[in-house]
């Protein structure tokens, strides 16, 4: 695999996502990754916390699952829209999602930050904090601004489910979004059913989450490899 054409980047800078049908799927899901862009080592970086640099995404009910994970929460259910790690001061730019074994019914969702914007105006996005639900790595409990800005790239972060509210502006956020038909209609719905399919989603700039899994499809099984930068 060579570096990714400026095509491919050009998509990526324009929609926050790309997908790749069945991209070398003999190859691993850290050796893809790695031709792509520079991995966030996760398992060296914060060693003993069970995290993972290609982490399994397994289809599994809410008593199998790891506890604070969006399975012990959801198990099968629907995924809602999230920025992944968005309890960290700084989430990590980009994830890559990789199909091991898919089915056709199962779909990711994306959602770009744009839509989320505009749904909740400028005056509630930009003020709202939230706080992590729990300590995260052992580290002080940090104040998470939605909107924020690294070396001139602005981001947003959104997490119901793992961020609680600490102003006005973020509890009107959380109550506005569900059901915002903006939102709805933003959704890009992509099936990773193919082994070798592969999502690369830029995490600052898209929400992303899953349709229900279903019995059928329990041994759905795909692999994500964080990234902290993409090779033009
Ligand atoms: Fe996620």
């Amino acid at each position: 695999m060579k570096d990714m054409p400026t095509s491919v980047m050009a998509e990526l800078r324009r929609n926050g996502y790309v997908f790749f049908p069945e991209l070398d799927p003999l190859r691993s899901s850290l050796e893809v990754a790695e031709c792509i862009g520079s991995v966030v080592d996760l398992h060296a970086a914060y060693p003993g916390e069970g995290l993972k640099t290609v982490h399994p995404l397994r289809a599994m009910k809410e008593a199998e699952s790891r506890p604070n994970t969006y399975s012990a929460m959801l198990g099968l259910k629907e995924f809602p829209p999230h920025t992944d790690f968005a309890n960290w001061a700084s989430p990590p730019r980009y994830l890559m999602l990789r199909c091991i074994v898919g089915f056709d019914h199962v779909f990711t969702s994306i959602i770009p930050s744009h839509a989320l914007l505009s749904c909740l105006g400028e005056t509630i996005s930009r003020r709202a904090l939230f706080r992590p639900r729990r300590q995260v790595l052992g580290k002080p409990v940090s104040i998470l601004p939605m909107c924020f800005s690294i070396m001139d790239t602005e981001a947003i972060r959104w997490d119901p489910r793992f961020l609680r509210p600490l102003n006005n502006e973020a509890t009107e956020a959380l109550s506005k979004a569900p059901g915002s038909v903006v939102l709805q209609e933003s959704i890009v719905r992509i099936q990773l059913s193919s082994p070798g399919d592969t999502l690369l989603i830029d995490n600052w700039r898209c929400l992303h989450g899953r349709s229900e899994i279903g019995l059928v499809a329990l041994s759905r099984h795909l692999e994500r490899v964080l990234l902290d930068e993409v090779r033009a």
